[in-house]
């Protein structure tokens, strides 16, 4: 290859790249048609992310990409895959860390002890609604053995599907519960005690840092149900509730 020719398509690359890093593209989807052959690369206009934002996949298309998956060592223990429950077009997406012992049993999201503190902040606190106003799922979506914090690569081989679903759902408000949720969504060691309570993005989502259900449980001050109650009154705002 020509070097001048290398030039201009290495620019040409660069561009496309960064209008899907504009377009709120956080990794390539590489299954998908990104560059399909008919895309030229003389015109990288943003026509080209209209074409492959339409391919954003429904909730469905992406429990069925995910299948009875087997990316990472959590599969060998799990009994059910977590996928996640609500409505599928939520204004709010809770993020958690992990599936535990019930909702590995049940297959689904929050249903332990964690969960119904979980329930109890969206319903009582929020005067929402959990199936109807709400979506929840986890970072990880199998059991980490003895709810061990899931390792770096069990986050990685999971991570895109968190991102179709959030893209399938389009929440006007994302909530990471917990420092493992709120590190995986930002990409950093989150100190979560110290962020919580503050606006993040995430892939062009805004995302809210609150302290995590189970942690609340475990440590139920007043200076930590006031924060949480602080945290959600700041979503309903943003909601415009
Ligand atoms: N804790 C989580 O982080 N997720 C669940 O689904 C249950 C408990």
């Amino acid at each position: 290859m020509q070097i001048p020719d290398r030039t201009r398509l290495l620019r040409e690359l660069k561009n496309q790249l960064l209008f899907l890093k504009d377009a709120g593209y956080s990794e390539i989807p590489i299954e998908s048609e990104l560059f399909p052959e008919n895309i030229s690369t003389s015109n990288t206009t943003p026509i080209n992310i209209v074409e492959n934002s339409q391919k954003i996949k429904t909730l469905t298309q992406v429990r069925d990409e995910l299948g009875d998956c087997t990316r990472c060592k959590l599969s060998n223990g799990r009994k059910n895959i977590v996928f996640g429950s609500g409505n599928p077009n939520a204004d709010l997406v809770f993020v958690g860390e992990g599936p535990g012992a019930d909702e590995d049993e049940q297959g689904l999201p929050f249903v332990g002890r964690a969960g119904k503190k979980l329930t109890e902040i969206i319903e009582k606190g929020m005067n929402l609604n959990r199936e109807k106003d709400t979506y929840i799922c986890n970072i990880v979506k199998c059991r980490p053995p003895g709810n061990r914090d899931p390792e770096k690569e069990e986050i990685e081989a999971c991570n895109p599907f968190l991102l179709q679903q959030l893209k399938a759902i389009q929440p006007k408000v994302v909530v990471a519960l917990g420092k493992p949720a709120a590190s995986t969504l930002l990409g950093r060691t989150v100190p979560i005690t110290k962020e919580r309570g503050t606006w993040h993005d995430y892939a062009g989502f805004k995302l809210m840092l609150t302290l995590h259900p189970a942690y609340l449980l475990r440590a139920y001050t007043i200076e930590n149900r006031k924060a949480v109650h602080s945290d959600m009154k700041m979503v309903l705002k943003e909601l415009g509730q």
